[in-house]
């Protein structure tokens, strides 16, 4: 099985065929990456310095709201912030553009959200086996519920010293649902509610969040699983660009520096196929109305 569709575009402003776009929402609803290899965000002259690690502060993350224009996490070095939130700024308006081009079909629903700018090496970031992104997950935050919308994210590497992001990508999401939903209770009953009112989550943790949760999890903490599930690794060189749902893609960050990220969340109504997406995909698995 392949796990990357690729497309030899060399512009953020290329406008695709019929073909392309109705190939681009199959494969990406299906769970495979959108690679392509020849799009690289350009990095001008001025903002070079800002390829380091000292451009961030404790978060390890430069963090941007392209509605607010609020910039977040940068590191005391930064001597010129209006210069990185022009860059933050510039590869989420180029990111946007290439989603709306690419599958406009989505339109208006795919909500833009934060763009991250991640400097610091990925290999040996872990704090605890909860956040070690090496190993395979799919996408699932305590803090931020989603309420069964969909995390589309664009990627692009601008590592300056010709080093890949290296990935891995693991099975498909049914399979691997199937494999731990039986070991994960049924939330308990108001705990959503609770923990907003607690300020635990930034909104209601439903019983989707609750299960994507505890999939990620068991997922990170079953070490035969790391080893033995159905997986291939994949390098993305420099200058490259990538787009996937990374709540339904099994994926593992084994290394690599310098990096562009734009999320976007998504109505599952808004697929051309619903039944694709982790919610129905759980609400079938597990029999329940999880939002
Ligand atoms: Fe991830």
């Amino acid at each position: 099985m392949s796990r990357i569709f690729e497309f030899d575009t060399a512009d953020w402003e290329t406008a695709f065929s019929g073909d392309q776009r109705g190939m681009a929402l199959s494969e990406i609803e299906q769970g495979k990456v959108l690679y392509f290899p020849k799009l690289g965000f350009r990095i001008a002259e001025n903002e070079k310095a800002f390829l380091s690690p000292a451009t961030v502060g404790k978060s390890k993350n430069v963090s941007f709201d392209a509605v607010s224009g609020d910039l977040h996490g940068t590191g005391p070095a930064v001597a010129d912030v209006e210069a990185l939130r022009s860059l933050m700024a510039r590869f989420a308006s180029q990111a946007s553009g290439l989603v709306a081009k690419l599958l406009p079909e989505y339109g208006a629903a795919a909500v833009q959200g934060r763009t991250s700018f991640r400097p610091v090496e990925a290999a040996g970031r872990a704090s605890s086996w909860r956040k070690d992104d090496t190993r395979l997950h799919v996408d699932a935050f305590p803090s931020s519920p989603v309420q069964g919308r969909r995390l589309l994210r664009v990627f692009s590497n601008v590592n300056p010293e010709g080093r890949p992001r290296c990935w891995r990508l693991g099975e498909a999401f049914e399979p691997m649902a199937k494999r731990f939903l039986s070991s994960i209770p049924a939330p308990l009953p108001g705990s959503g509610p609770l923990l907003q009112f607690f300020g635990l989550t930034k909104s209601r943790r439903s019983a989707y969040d609750h299960y994507m949760l505890q999939l990620h999890d068991k997922m990170k903490a079953d070490l035969a699983y790391q080893a033995e599930a159905d997986q291939a690794p994949f390098d993305f060189p420099p200058s490259t660009t990538w787009m996937v749902f990374t709540d339904q893609a099994s994926h593992a960050v084994m290394s690599g520096q310098f990096l562009l990220e734009q999320t976007f969340y998504l109505p599952v109504e808004a697929m051309r196929d619903p039944a694709t997406s982790p919610l129905k995909i759980l609400e079938r698995l597990t029999g329940r109305v999880l939002v």
